[in-house]
């Protein structure tokens, strides 16, 4: 979730770019850095980044702004890389004449990398961005110093998500180009801005362009030219920005929690891609661990994480065959649980804070187990303690019914099982390939699944007076069905119940009449037919069945009061698309009975105490 902000124009670039990048704090980040250059000069960009807070970058600025109208600045949120100084951005030319910004991820980076180093090219950073500098150092000389093709040609080589902007000493302008990760135009008079958010615009223009996809556009001081990726021109409408900073924060969205929900796609992209080797066959997540060691995997977490670690759970155990049980947190410590040397303890956490968590891992290390902590904020307690950690760069929460992260963790455990499975011989090279273009797909099928939430609303609308409800999934989407019902109850106040749906028969189907809403997981899976059995029973009984299914199922709405499609993936992967209408159902609830959606009553976002 890096930031960007770039300037052209009369004003000392370096201020403006300090300013924007201090609007755009909410974000969160580990590194910060700006490059600029004065009007007409060819000589080198002057530059600065450093690690840690913009007040780092500020302070090893203060004697004196490094001068220039020309300029781009960034703070970084690590994907690849370490943050230090040497991996914040811009990244910048061997000659040092071109600085490189971006946000995003580069998925070929590794195949690139290993293509630039053969002809010579020096790396210096650890991160997928500074390819992106050295091909478009090549194209730079090979398209005459036009630096727009240049960019345009580096960019046909680049798979991956990307905004992205560049400078160069010999040019008073910016090329920036956009690819999924966000990046907005803001107009001036003989000046012109660029920026990952709007709020970092907003005390110097509302009149504002949004880049699409595929755009490459070329700022001047005098005027800005969009074109795609192969040089044709492209209009795009100017928007006036409306916001106040607070809505400008949420994007323009009602509430963080509707925010973070939408961010998803990305997050899975942050999460999933740029990790895998050998032509998509191997996955590198960066552990030290080594996997002929486990025997036993023990899984602890609190909350929505511990969810996910249910999703996990099955995940290892089918996919590779490790022993996996999960516990809560506020549990596991007190359990005299049975661990040992070879039992890996996963702990999973947004915050890396919640105490309960820290000390299950704490008990679980002193007891010889190796530790391996899923995380979403850098820096935090677990992540000093833990022997490994496996980030899920999902940027920073705010709502305090986690979502995003959610996805994140569940991606993590989707990659972290396949690692295992690929290490002990328990997946054959085409299962691996069908298993990872299904991970690919997921990003795009997730942002699809985003479009049902008008629907969700009218179904929102319908069941918002019910007193309780009962959430039902089989096999890995029971973690689905827990997930959904902690979201309603978290921010609509609305009891529910969630239960491995095999089991309603033995107990809560007494629960069952027409008051009764019953939000049920029916995508594909070997248990379908067993699981439409359980739908018809609760049909037979009144209960208003609200089912999640397979956007090709066209049986399942005669079993169904209500059907939220989705699209079709692995059956082991099918929670990442599953959740995503039921936290739009739990959101759209709470928002009909007027609830306080980003800080619900009694909750706190971290909890750190027992
Ligand atoms: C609190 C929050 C939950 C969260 C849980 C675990 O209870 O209200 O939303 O799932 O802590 O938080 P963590 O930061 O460890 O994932």
């Amino acid at each position: 979730m890096c930031g960007i902000v770039g300037y052209v124009g009369g004003r000392e670039a370096a201020g403006v770019i300090l300013d924007g990048l201090g609007r755009l704090e909410y974000r969160g980040y580990d590194s910060a850095g700006l490059a600029v250059k004065g009007f007409g000069s060819d000589g080198k960009l002057r530059a600065v980044k450093r690690a840690g807070k913009l007040s780092v970058l500020r302070d090893a600025v203060a004697a004196g702004l490094p001068a220039g109208c020309v300029g781009l600045g960034h703070t970084r949120w690590a994907t690849h890389g370490r943050p230090n100084d040497v991996n914040a951005h811009p990244h910048l030319s061997e000659d040092g004449r071109l600085a490189v910004i971006h946000n995003g991820i580069i998925e070929n980076y590794v195949e690139l990398r290993e293509e630039l180093a053969g002809r010579g090219h020096v790396f210096v950073s650890e991160t997928d961005t500074e390819v992106l500098v050295h091909l478009m150092e090549e194209a730079y000389e090979a398209t005459s110093h036009d630096l727009a093709t240049a960019v345009r040609a580096c960019l046909a080589r680049v798979s991956g998500a990307y905004a992205l902007v560049v400078a160069h000493a010999e040019h008073d302008a910016l090329v920036a180009a956009r690819n999924t990760s966000p990046l907005v135009i803001g107009l001036g008079s003989q000046e012109n801005y660029l920026a990952s958010d709007v709020p970092a615009l907003l005390p110097y223009t509302r009149d504002v362009i949004y880049l699409l996809d595929g755009d490459v556009a070329e700022l001047g001081r005098d005027g800005v030219v969009i074109t795609n990726l192969q040089g044709v021109p492209q209009a795009r409408e100017t928007n006036r920005v409306e916001w106040d900073a607070e809505a400008a924060e949420k994007g323009g969205y009602e509430h963080y929690m509707l925010k973070e929900i939408y961010e998803q796609p990305t997050v899975l992209q942050n999460t999933l891609f740029g990790r895998f080797t050998h032509g998509g066959l191997d996955v590198e997540l960066g552990l030290d661990l080594d996997p002929t060691t486990i025997d036993r995997v023990v899984i602890t977490a609190a909350g929505t994480a511990s969810y996910a670690g249910e999703v996990g759970r099955t995940l290892l155990r089918r996919l590779a065959r490790l022993d996996t049980v999960v516990e809560v947190a506020s549990e596991f410590r007190y359990s005299e649980p049975v661990v040992d040397e070879r039992t890996l303890c996963i702990v999973v956490s947004q915050s890396g804070e919640t105490i309960d968590t820290l000390e299950a891992m704490r008990e679980a290390k002193r007891r010889g187990a190796r530790t391996l902590a899923i995380l979403n904020a850098k820096g935090s307690s677990i992540s000093r303690e833990a022997d490994d950690v496996l980030y899920i760069h999902a940027g920073p929460e705010i709502g305090v019914a986690s979502t995003k992260a959610y996805l994140g963790m569940v991606a993590a455990f989707a990659l972290l099982s396949f690692w295992f499975a690929r290490e002990r011989g328990y997946m054959d090279d085409d299962a691996a390939r069908e298993y990872v273009r299904a991970l690919r797909e997921l990003p795009g099928q997730v942002e699809r699944v985003l479009q049902v939430r008008e629907h969700v609303a009218q179904i929102a609308e319908q069941i918002k007076g019910a007193r309780s409800s009962l959430f039902l999934g089989r096999g890995i989407n029971a973690a689905t069905a827990l997930e959904g019902a902690l979201k309603l109850k978290e921010i609509s106040y609305v009891h529910a119940e969630a239960y491995p749906m095999g089991e309603m028969k033995h107990g809560p189907i007494a629960l069952v009449d027409r008051d009764l809403p019953v939000v049920a997981v029916a995508t594909n899976s070997p248990l379908y037919d067993k699981t439409v059995s359980n739908l018809q029973e609760v049909r037979a009984r009144d209960g208003r069945l609200v089912v999640v299914a397979d956007e090709d199922d066209t049986k399942i709405g005669q079993h169904a009061e209500f059907v939220i499609p989705v699209p079709r993936t692995l059956e082991l992967l099918s929670p990442v698309v599953n959740v995503v209408p039921l936290q739009l159902l739990a959101y759209e609830v709470a928002r009909a009975l007027g609830r306080d959606i980003d800080q619900p009553r009694n909750l706190a976002k971290s909890v750190t105490v027992e």
